[in-house]
């Protein structure tokens, strides 16, 4: 059986990764769940690896890494192989141990990462499982031939957007010189953006060492609610516009409790500007694809914090490039 078929006739695909890989896969099993309708579960490597999970033949197995050397993720695929699956891999070290143990797979292309902290792996792993689920949707016909050619045109008037966004930098720089005081930070976001605030959290907790959470703006209040106060800053993410309304009540509710909001929006919304202390509009998007600039926007977020913190942004305490040992 060739790629395509495999894709065709699998009865499941199953993530594994970790850190910000597997928050890409989460990404990935909206998109691919959205436009393929194939079932997707995304699992973090290191649980999979030891949980004795249910892995069938005909299910495909996708390891996401940007190293393509981290342990958990090796023997998870080992696993999934040992089971009879198809394992792709998604990578971006050319010629690494994943790319070698998968029977298939893409590289993302993004050259090397210098930093401990994963950046333009995470937009190249979204970019390349965009590309993904549009190449099935395609040839399993659950998307027409106009949404396929839209999503192609969003990717290609990527750079461009991120362009865009980088223009936000010295305004980041100056509202981020606050973020100095406050020893915790809450990320809230929904839909598509829900994975990107996890990985915004992460971002700021690996490099400024404040900690972060991100939560599912819908489930505030079952629980969270209860941690905010006038020295907790949100970073709110609303740019789904079909719950635009249910994620500003959320961000009302914050607002009222004292705390700092950060807002990113897409520049075609509006939004009484009462409602939050900074308000950052990216390029009007389709909601999906503002995954790429507000990557970035959170990105520099934290980068701005951990300069602010005079730290080491490269080699941030405690951490290595690649995660070898268990
Ligand atoms: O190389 P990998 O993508 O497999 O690495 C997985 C994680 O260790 C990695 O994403 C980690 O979370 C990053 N330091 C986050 O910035």
């Amino acid at each position: 059986m060739d790629n395509r078929e495999r894709f065709l006739n699998a009865r499941r695909i199953i993530f594994v990764a970790c850190g910000t890989s597997w928050h890409a896969s989460l990404i990935g099993e909206y998109l691919i769940e959205d436009f393929c309708r194939i079932p997707v579960e995304v699992e973090y490597a290191s649980e999979f690896r030891y949980r004795n999970p249910v892995i069938y033949p005909d299910d495909i197995v996708i390891a996401v890494s940007q190293s393509g050397e981290t342990a958990d993720t090796l023997a998870a695929i080992e696993l999934a192989k040992q089971n009879g699956a198809f394992v792709y891999g998604i990578c971006n070290v050319i010629g690494s141990s994943i790319a070698r143990a998968t029977d298939s797979g893409t590289y993302i292309h993004v050259g090397p990462e210098i930093g401990v902290a994963s950046t333009k792996a995470f937009t190249g792993q979204v970019t390349v499982l965009t590309m993904l689920a549009l190449m099935i949707a395609r040839v399993k016909g659950t998307i027409d031939q106009e949404c396929s050619r839209k999503i192609a045109k969003h990717l290609l008037d990527l750079p461009a957007v991120l362009e865009e966004v980088l223009r936000l930098n010295d305004r980041i720089a100056d509202f981020s010189k606050i973020f100095t005081y406050a020893h915790n930070f809450i990320y809230l976001g929904r839909g598509y953006n829900y994975p990107t605030a996890l990985e915004g959290a992460l971002k700021l907790k690996e490099i400024s060492y404040i900690h972060a959470e991100a939560y599912a703006a819908g489930e505030l209040k079952h629980g969270t609610i209860a941690l905010i106060t006038d020295h907790v800053p949100v970073i709110a993410i609303a740019t789904q516009k079909h719950i635009f309304a249910k994620t500003i009540s959320n961000i009302r509710e914050v607002k009222a409790r004292g705390a700092y909001v950060v807002l990113l929006v897409t520049e075609d919304t509006a939004v009484d500007e009462g409602i939050a202390d900074v308000i950052i509009r990216i390029p009007k998007e389709d909601d999906k694809f503002t995954v790429f600039p507000i990557a970035v926007v959170l990105q520099l977020i934290a980068y701005y914090a951990s300069v602010q913190k005079g730290l080491d942004v490269d080699q941030p305490r405690n951490l290595a490039k690649s995660v070898t040992v268990e």
